[in-house]
């Protein structure tokens, strides 16, 4: 899809979290090629941060590199808070940062549960209540996408954790909506499958493989496939859609399962 079929998002403002990381990079790079102004939030992963803060600028753009551990509420409140002193408002929060270690669930050590839980569904209240809150100071309005999985609606190996804590992101979604609403603020979810990464056909042909042979669509999903849904969501094209979860995964959820 070329950058010109996108909605326009001139003069609007996304916070993207975990854009040191695949997705959130492409996430990111889709609102920038839509005209937005991105905060591209990290936490350890500084320097890709920084260099996609340079690329955007360098096509044109706005961005900025915000750090926080969003797992702490009041550094969550402080990306929102950088985000704003940055471009003078927030009109998207995309909560992409998230957790996903794979662990049997025989072996599953309870630290690690929590971990899982704190890291995929804490954060994503942390920042939806930080964001909401400024747009409302404004005078409301604005969208809020959370990135969840298809692991959220439907068990994985490994991952049941993960599955739990995604499955909470889609709740709080549709909760979020609820209770914002009012306030003209649509909150959404995003619920991707297999998503390419640098070496995975590699270090996990057999999941690949099976993947491809159960998507409609037969390949994997790319970070800007996510980041496109996430922009529809976020534009006018979607201003009377909330509470709603868009998956994204090639038609995986559409095969049989038995
Ligand atoms: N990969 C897939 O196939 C797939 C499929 C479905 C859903 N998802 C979801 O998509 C999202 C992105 O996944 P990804 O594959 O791109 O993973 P990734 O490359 O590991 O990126 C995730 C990012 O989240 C950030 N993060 C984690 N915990 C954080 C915290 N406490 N505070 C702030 N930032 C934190 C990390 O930031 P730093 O690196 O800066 O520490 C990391 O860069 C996740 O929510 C994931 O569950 C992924």
């Amino acid at each position: 899809m070329s950058s010109g079929s996108l909605p326009d998002l001139s003069g609007t403002v996304a916070l993207v979290t975990g854009a040191g990381g695949m997705i959130g990079a492409g996430i990111a790079r889709r609102f920038a090629a839509a005209g937005a102004a991105v905060a591209v939030h990290y936490r350890t992963s500084r320097e890709p941060a920084e260099r996609l803060v340079a690329e955007v600028r360098a096509a044109g753009g706005r961005a900025t590199a915000v750090p926080a551990d969003l797992r702490d509420a009041e550094q969550a409140d402080g990306a929102v808070r950088a985000t704003v002193a940055a471009f003078g408002r927030i009109d998207v929060l995309v909560n992409n940062a998230g957790v996903q270690p794979v662990r049997a669930l025989p072996e599953m050590p309870p630290e690690q549960w929590q971990e899982v839980m704190t890291g995929n569904a804490a954060v994503t209240f942390l920042a939806t209540r930080a964001a909401a809150a400024r747009m409302i100071e404004r005078g409301g309005g604005g969208s809020i996408v959370s990135i969840a999985s298809i692991e959220g609606s439907q068990p994985a190996f490994g991952h049941a954790h993960y599955s739990a804590a995604k499955a909470a992101v889609l709740m709080h979604t549709r909760a979020a909506a609820l209770e914002y609403g009012r306030y003209g603020i649509r909150v959404n979810a995003v619920s991707p499958g297999l998503v390419e990464r640098d070496g995975i056909e590699r270090d996990w042909p057999d999941g690949v493989a099976r993947w491809r042979r159960a998507a409609p669509l037969t390949r994997l999903g790319t970070p800007e496939d996510v980041g496109n849904a996430c922009v529809f969501l976020a534009s006018p094209l979607a201003s009377w859609i909330t509470g709603q979860n868009l998956v994204v995964d090639g038609g995986v959820s559409a095969h049989p399962t038995w």
